[in-house]
């Protein structure tokens, strides 16, 4: 079987899979579960100085309304006091497997208060910084950085826009070793349209977004990340399958964090997660998971020129459900057939109205109907 086992910094993971920051991370006991499922690192709730209050209720999982596997949340940093983090807390996490990361947050004032016995706590290996403003990113890894040599993540967020990654070049500069991106995004809305009511109880019943809507936004940020700055990357946001895992490290991660996908599946998704991402290695004959690392860099520098697509048909996978048909917006598409996954199905393609888009193959759950690049 390929290996799965990762460097980040001086630590050697088992394997690419953190638990990040979140509820299933809230103490040692929610960590001991992570290890024993099969997470290479483990992320923990954010500490603050203070106890926060949440809202109730604070995490919401709209897939009632057709966002499946993900999350809006507004959730606050960790219930757990630092003083109960550092003297019961992370030495219950004695002898852990993998690495065991502290999140801290949200300011240079907060952390000053608890930084040195937080990073002087017996095994700890990585200290993440996570803010709610870019422009307090730098001041914050500065602050922790005066306090410890233990190897530092910057943890990013989508909502900074044309300053992250500015804000990833100071945070170098301060100090931090390397990035987590992205935090959740937003602010985000649901509304119940029995009682016209958001469905969080949080400030304007706003909350965070994360899990499979925002896959696409962090996979782009970690791949400018690493082609920019080269430096270690722990890729996080929307992954689901070890499919995903697969493409956020071509995308530049050298481990891969996820938080929805453990809420709303249990610790099991990480044992059953591994045994795939191990299976899909070996049966492509890679001999280890770092061969990909950043596989998909050389491909994103140019612009993709193409002629057009040529596309292929298999009748035997289609199940006539027309919907490459019903997405062409120029009706260049037609199927006919009677009987699903039937030699007899035929497709055709009007090349006069088609505008090679694409989306008729891309909608093709079966992948009866798939197309190529013609350079
Ligand atoms: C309920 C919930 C609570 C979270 N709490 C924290 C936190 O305390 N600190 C933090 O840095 N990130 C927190 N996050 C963000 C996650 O660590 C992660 O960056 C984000 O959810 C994207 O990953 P995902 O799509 O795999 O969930 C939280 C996310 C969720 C869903």
């Amino acid at each position: 079987m390929a290996k799965l086992r990762t460097q980040l910094f001086d630590c050697e993971l088992p394997n690419p899979l953190v638990l990040a920051s979140g509820p299933r991370s809230y103490g040692a006991a929610g960590i001991w579960e992570a290890y024993k499922a099969g997470a290479g690192a483990v992320v923990t709730k954010t500490l603050r100085p203070t106890l926060p209050v949440n809202p109730t209720p604070h995490i919401l999982a709209p897939a009632s309304r057709g966002l499946r596997n993900t999350l809006i949340n507004a959730e606050e940093w960790s219930d757990i006091s630092w003083e109960e983090w550092v003297y019961e807390e992370i030495p219950a996490l004695a002898g852990h497997p993998g690495a065991l990361i502290v999140s801290v947050g949200h300011t240079a004032h907060d952390v000053e208060k608890f930084i040195e016995p937080v990073a002087l706590s017996e095994g700890v290996d990585i200290i993440e910084c996570v803010s709610y403003s870019a422009a307090e990113m730098s001041l914050l890894i500065a602050a922790v950085r005066a306090n410890t040599d233990l190897p530092i993540l910057a943890k990013l967020s989508f909502n900074w826009g044309a300053e992250l990654l500015p804000t990833a070049e100071a945070a170098l500069e301060a100090g931090c070793s390397g990035f987590t991106a992205i935090d959740s995004i937003g602010p985000a809305l649901q509304i119940d349209i029995e009682t016209s009511r958001p469905l969080l109880a949080s400030a304007g019943g706003k909350g965070w977004m994360s899990g499979a809507a925002i896959k696409p936004l962090a996979l782009s940020i970690v791949a400018d990340l690493k082609k920019r700055f080269g430096k270690p990357v722990v890729g996080t946001g929307g992954i689901f399958s070890a499919a995903d895992v697969i493409e956020m490290t071509m995308a530049g991660a050298d481990a891969v964090g996820v938080c929805s996908a453990p809420i709303l599946y249990g610790n099991e998704w990480f044992t059953k997660t591994l045994d795939k991402l191990a299976l899909w290695l070996t049966e492509h004959d890679y001999a280890s998971l770092e061969e990909i690392i950043g596989s998909a860099l050389p491909h994103l520098d140019s612009n993709q020129t193409s002629s057009g697509l040529k596309f292929y048909f298999d009748p035997l996978l289609c199940n006539l459900c027309r919907k490459c048909v019903i997405v062409c917006p120029y009706n260049a598409r037609q199927l006919f057939g009677n009987t699903r996954r039937d030699e007899s199905i035929i497709t055709s393609l009007d090349s006069e109205k088609c505008r090679s888009c694409g989306l008729c193959s891309s909608v093709c759950a079966p992948q009866a109907l798939t197309s190529e690049i013609i350079p």
